[in-house]
């Protein structure tokens, strides 16, 4: 079941369901990791030492501070040396803490200063879990930090209630490290910039040419495809944090230099974002000054940054673009298909208010350079995201099967 031994942090915090670790830490011994045990103060409520020291082979920790000298302070060591830190069961508390970002426990300092993957098991009383703070909280782990939550299941609680709060049990929590991992990862190893947002075109120091784009398109892309194990370059015109690289840009001739700086090194481009197709000949330094007369401002051609590169692009790499059409949407988006010579275009129709721009939702039609033709009804744009990166990694494979024809 594991590929490859690692060494895992265990934090416990202070939950009923600290007990089923013992059989966790066994497990994990069986199947060849190396784990150390980090508890909270409060978890020592719960479990002992004695028992995860055995079970482990490790010694237990709990104290940020100890009087040992050593080369690098404790909560640093395990943070270098952690390849996978799960935190089991997750608390209300410890889920708050990570985040704010608080780091009053060894386990909390070594959130903050590790690079490893962070999977959290979350198991506390159903209103706990329900409660909006909680709520919140994990979205920004997930959606800000990038950690991996086991959900809680339904069941009868140790609390007397009944409902979601349940820790996952063992073998789903080992089934995400080791399975699913490998298994939802088709896009490691590629390197992937996807753009976001529309850009800003200055007439001067404070006036624009813009549009409506709110970048939840692209920023929904760059989610699921790192989430898919992609190393994802978001550049982007809306400020997103985010724990992958974001590049931020304004106008379409600074985006226009970033992709042309970072394609090379990449196997793959995704334009999500609306380019303006115009820009201010000249932006004046100054803010121009209101008169009584009209003015007119000359526009130039901004370079149409998929043609360019879809005529330059090596054999291997894959670039979709989207049309934003409203009127001839999929008869557009085939000859922008063709001309551009990119493999897969997503056109959608910006004349419907409910979806495209600004919208939670999208409606597309997705269509390949080899001819497939899909329409997905309407659905949230994280689905339409999943959807074109499983399309994305279907290139791909295609591409290498090709290759090993030749
Ligand atoms: C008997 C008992 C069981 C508890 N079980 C849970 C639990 O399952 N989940 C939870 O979030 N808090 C639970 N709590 C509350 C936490 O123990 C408390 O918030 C604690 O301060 C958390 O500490 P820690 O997050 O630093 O480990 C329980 C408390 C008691 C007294």
């Amino acid at each position: 079941m594991a590929p490859q031994p690692k060494n895992i942090i265990l934090g416990i915090s202070a939950g009923i369901a600290a007990y089923k670790m013992y059989d966790l830490v066994s497990d994990f011994k069986k199947l060849g990791h190396n784990v150390h045990v980090v508890l909270t103060q409060d978890g020592k409520h719960f479990v002992s030492e004695l028992p995860l020291k055995v079970l482990s082979s490790n010694p237990v920790h709990c104290e940020m501070f100890s009087h040992e000298i050593q080369a690098k302070p404790i909560h640093i060591e395990l943070a270098d040396l952690a390849d996978i830190i799960l935190i089991s069961p997750a608390t209300a508390d410890i889920i708050a803490k990570m985040a704010c970002g608080i780091c009053d426990e060894l386990i909390t300092n070594i959130l903050l200063a590790t690079k490893a993957q962070v999977y959290i098991a979350p198991a506390m009383n159903t209103n706990m879990w329900k409660h909006f703070t909680t709520q919140k909280n994990i979205e920004t782990l997930v959606t800000k930090l990038g950690y991996k939550i086991i959900p809680p299941e339904e069941g009868a609680l140790a609390c007397g209630y009944s409902g979601i709060g349940h820790i996952a049990s063992n073998e789903k929590i080992l089934k995400t490290l080791f399975v699913d991992e490998t298994i939802n990862k088709p896009l490691a190893g590629k390197k992937i910039i996807i753009t976001a947002g529309g850009t800003k075109e200055a007439i001067d120091p404070v006036r624009y040419i813009g549009n409506k784009s709110s970048g939840k398109m692209g920023l929904a892309i760059a989610d699921a495809a790192h989430n898919m194990g992609a190393d994802v370059i978001l550049v982007s015109t809306v400020s997103r944090d985010r724990n992958y690289q974001v590049i931020e840009v304004e106008s379409a001739q600074e985006m226009q230099e970033v992709i042309e700086s970072e394609f090379d090194k990449c196997d793959g481009l995704i334009m999500a974002a609306a380019v303006s197709d115009f820009r201010p000949i000249t932006a004046s330094k100054q803010k121009i000054k209101k008169k009584n007369e009209d003015i007119t401002i000359e526009l130039t051609r901004n370079p149409d940054i998929l043609e360019i590169l879809g005529r330059t692009k090596r054999e291997k790499q894959i670039i979709i673009g989207f049309s934003a059409e409203s009127e001839n949407i999929e008869k557009n988006a085939r000859e922008k298909l063709e001309k551009k010579k990119i493999d897969m275009i997503i056109a959608n129709d910006i004349s419907v208010p409910e979806i495209g721009f600004e919208s939670d939702e999208n409606e597309v039609i997705i269509l390949t350079r080899d001819g497939q033709r899909e329409v997905l009804q309407r659905r949230p744009k994280a689905q339409i995201a999943q959807h074109i990166c499983n399309k994305l990694v279907e290139i791909f494979q295609k591409t290498i099967k090709e290759a090993k024809k030749i």
